[in-house]
């Protein structure tokens, strides 16, 4: 898939820009500040509405328009995917509501016709590389659980349900815990709540399972290549519900981490239901102690799992270059992963990546590059790409979010 045509009104710098984009690669260039990663995050909002960067959905309008009584900015985009042209319109905006408060707002148009933010995965998907991405390898699990959640999404409408069911119910049960734990009452109250959230969890970890176990799969070999035999990747999941130890964590949650659980775990002979009433079970086992905490002390919002080189703890033993090289390894296993489940390649969108890289790995990116039906990689020094690829993909120059072809 490919986007042939992008428009962005009041977008971070862009006021306005209105651009055809060529399909392979394409070489943004541009010195600091220009827009560059704002282009790139402007593409990969199509996927989901949501910004990559934490928390910054609401930052992403224009700031001169926030002067504006109605500030929204606007991202249109012409795709094309194997069905066929798509237009996708994104719109962030803040409305006056009465009494001076303004409410923060997204629209989702496809085709022009409203939808929700989560079927924009059915038309467009994009992996987006980004040097502050190694907080994926180095920062703490919730890092992790969100990139594993915002791949899946990508691919599984079901699992975007599930999980805004989870935590909705996750709230509502932990406040009836706080609720509970001070001032008394009947504890069976809990049941409608740990029925749903076991249904929504179950559902959870094992499309968590299953896409880490494919995506180790996947992200072996090339790490592998690019390590030159020399070291072995894995991805060890460790959900918090976990039927291959069932025995391992009564609840508390800080048991279960500090067990050596085998790496090498093949939780593929189990179902759904496997998880769903596991996790029923271990909500009733830590009901008392959830009540005194206040808290839900098991569930996928628990979750952790690891990137491990030659059976070692990457994040926390591992060098730079050995963590940079083992997420890139999982980078590219995503691409693949998105590409054999959508049937088509996803849009890659590389933010300054190459910089960071060694020769040998360079090489490797940019080979994969080459086959991609498009891609996008920004770079303030273009010089740095090698000639070779240089003279196939062309550089398009960004100034002061304008964009011209070099
Ligand atoms: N909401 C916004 N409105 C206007 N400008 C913004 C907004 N958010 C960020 N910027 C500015 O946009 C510029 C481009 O940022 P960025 O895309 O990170 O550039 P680059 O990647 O080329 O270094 C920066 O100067 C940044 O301060
Ligand atoms: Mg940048």
């Amino acid at each position: 898939m490919r986007v042939d045509h992008l428009s962005l009104t009041n977008f971070r710098n862009f006021v306005r820009l209105e651009t055809a984009l060529p399909a392979g690669a394409l070489i943004l260039a541009g010195a600091n500040a220009q827009g560059k990663t704002s282009l790139l995050e402007a593409l990969y909002l199509f996927t989901s509405a949501a910004s990559p960067f934490a928390d910054s959905d609401r930052q992403v309008i224009n700031f001169l328009a926030m002067r504006e009584a109605q500030p929204v900015a606007r991202l249109l985009a012409e795709v094309r995917n194997r069905r066929g042209p798509v237009r996708l319109e994104v719109r962030l905006l803040f409305e006056p509501l009465a009494g001076g408060e303004v409410r923060f707002r997204k629209e989702v148009l496809i085709n022009g016709v409203r939808r929700k933010p989560a079927e924009l995965a059915a038309h467009f998907n994009a992996v987006l590389f980004l040097p502050q991405e190694l907080r994926v390898v180095e920062g703490a699990p919730a890092e992790r659980r969100r990139h594993v959640d915002e791949l899946l999404a990508q691919v599984d409408s079901h699992y975007v349900a599930a999980l805004s069911d989870y935590q909705r119910v996750l709230t509502q049960r932990n406040a009836l815990l706080r609720q509970l734990q001070e001032r008394g009452g009947e504890a069976g109250q809990l049941d409608f709540w740990d029925e749903q959230l076991a249904a929504s969890g179950a559902t959870i970890s094992l499309a968590r399972s299953l896409a880490l176990a494919e995506l180790e799969r996947t992200a072996q070999p090339v790490h592998r290549r690019l390590t030159r035999q020399t070291e072995a990747l894995q991805l060890a999941y460790r959900p918090s519900i976990d039927p291959a130890a069932p025995e391992a964590d009564r609840g508390n949650g800080a048991l279960q981490r500090e067990l050596p659980l085998p790496v090498a775990v093949d939780r593929g002979r189990f179902a759904l239901e496997d998880y769903r009433l596991l996790f029923a079970q271990r909500l009733r086992d830590s009901r008392s102690d959830s009540i005194a905490r206040g808290t839900t002390l098991c569930g996928p919002h628990r979750d952790e799992w690891r990137l491990l080189i030659n059976g070692i703890d990457l994040g926390t033993y591992g060098s730079r270059g050995q963590a940079r090289t083992g997420l890139l390894a999982l980078k590219l296993a995503e691409v693949e992963w998105i590409r054999a489940r959508v049937g088509e390649w996803p849009v890659l969108l590389l933010d300054e990546v190459l910089s960071e890289l060694d020769r040998t790995r360079r090489a490797d990116l940019l080979e994969h590059l080459g086959s991609a039906e498009q891609a996008v990689l920004t770079t303030s020094d273009p010089e740095m790409l090698p000639a070779s690829f240089r003279s196939q993909a062309p550089t398009w120059r960004l100034e002061a979010g304008t964009l011209r072809p070099e």
